[in-house]
């Protein structure tokens, strides 16, 4: 254990966004989540996470988004501390965590995932426990099935919740565009309305369907840095919950691919759209068509993949 003089008094750690490539949802379990294969890209949005000691648990927020973060016992980041102190034993050094949200609310791009990873590196490093990389991953698949790869970054295939990873051996850089929503979506309800659109479809389904695993197109296309190949293997099977939840949606998903984007999805759950282009350039252009016809609340864009949560702040010491 490191002596209390030498730990720091305040963290700052980084986290990325994520875009899901391809997301197979296989049978419903009986914990209550999804058989899932997905491909993760950690994209170039970011969540700035600070922990304070502090005389009190409190989660305070800046940025784009503070407004929509939820506080108390609903916010990810404080779990994701307490889970930490709780299974390490820490002394309940309590913390101020500050997050400074640029990531969208409930927008299927783990931005709530993105909190708890940078809160548990940044709790790691100002309690002094130095957990092992191993540690830190069980532990964020404890507070949420993203949040390992919110950690980890770059490019993996996520199977079991999505919480078990596997790198991908990935060439180039990857340029998207999201269009955000000014209303999220919950999680929970796309999942259960993937349910029912299933069950209305072919009741017995559910029972036959094989575990999902990732397809040899969009491995193909990544391991090459191809983005006309990743376009056009682009997948999602929350896609037709989440227009089925929000059909507008699908004006904004036709309107992308009309103004020349190489690939159009739902992020994760929804409601982000995300449209994959060839250059920083094609991204721009892309930007400003969607911007000018109307359809999109709020378009922006960032590059993938990109490294998983880390520190941008040099500890100062008590
Ligand atoms: O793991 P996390 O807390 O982020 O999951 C949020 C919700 O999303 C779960 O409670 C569940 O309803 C749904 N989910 C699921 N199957 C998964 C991951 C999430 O049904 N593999």
């Amino acid at each position: 254990m490191i002596p209390s003089s030498a730990l720091p008094r305040t963290v700052t750690v980084r986290a990325p966004a994520k875009i899901n490539c391809e997301l197979r949802v296989g049978g419903l379990r009986r914990d209550g989540y999804h058989e899932l294969s997905t491909v993760f890209m950690a994209v170039g949005l970011y969540d700035e996470v600070t922990v304070t000691r502090s005389p009190s648990w409190e989660v305070t927020t800046t940025g784009r988004y503070a407004a929509l973060v939820p506080d108390g016992a609903d916010n990810l980041a404080l779990r994701a501390a307490r889970v930490l102190a709780s299974t390490m034993k820490a002394e309940p050094i309590p913390v101020s965590i500050r997050i400074d949200k640029e990531i969208p609310v409930a927008g299927g791009m783990a931005g709530g995932s993105a909190d708890a990873a940078a809160a548990l590196l940044a709790c790691d490093a100002l309690w002094g426990l130095r957990c092992d990389r191993e540690q830190l991953l069980e532990l964020a698949a404890d507070v949420g099935s993203d949040v390992p790869f919110s950690l980890a970054g770059g490019i993996a295939v996520g199977s079991g919740r999505g919480e078990r990873l596997a790198p991908v051996l990935a060439k180039g850089t990857f340029h998207w565009v999201f269009v955000v929503s000014s209303e999220g979506l919950s999680t929970p309800s796309v999942f259960a309305e993937c349910d029912r659109l299933r069950a209305d479809a072919d009741a017995d389904a559910d029972a036959d369907r094989p575990a999902p695993g990732p397809s040899s197109a969009v491995m193909t296309a990544l391991r090459s840095g191809d983005p006309e190949a990743l376009g056009k293997a682009l997948a999602n099977d929350l896609q037709t919950a989440a227009l089925s939840l929000r059909p507008a949606l699908r004006t904004v998903l036709d309107a992308g691919v009309e103004f020349g984007a190489l690939g159009a999805i739902v992020s994760g759950s929804g409601p982000t759209i995300a449209f994959l282009t060839g250059s920083p350039e094609h991204a721009l252009d892309l930007c400003v068509s969607l911007a000018a016809s109307g359809v999109a609340d709020e378009v922006t864009r960032a590059k993938g993949p990109v490294h998983g949560a880390h520190f941008i702040a040099v500890p100062s010491r008590v």
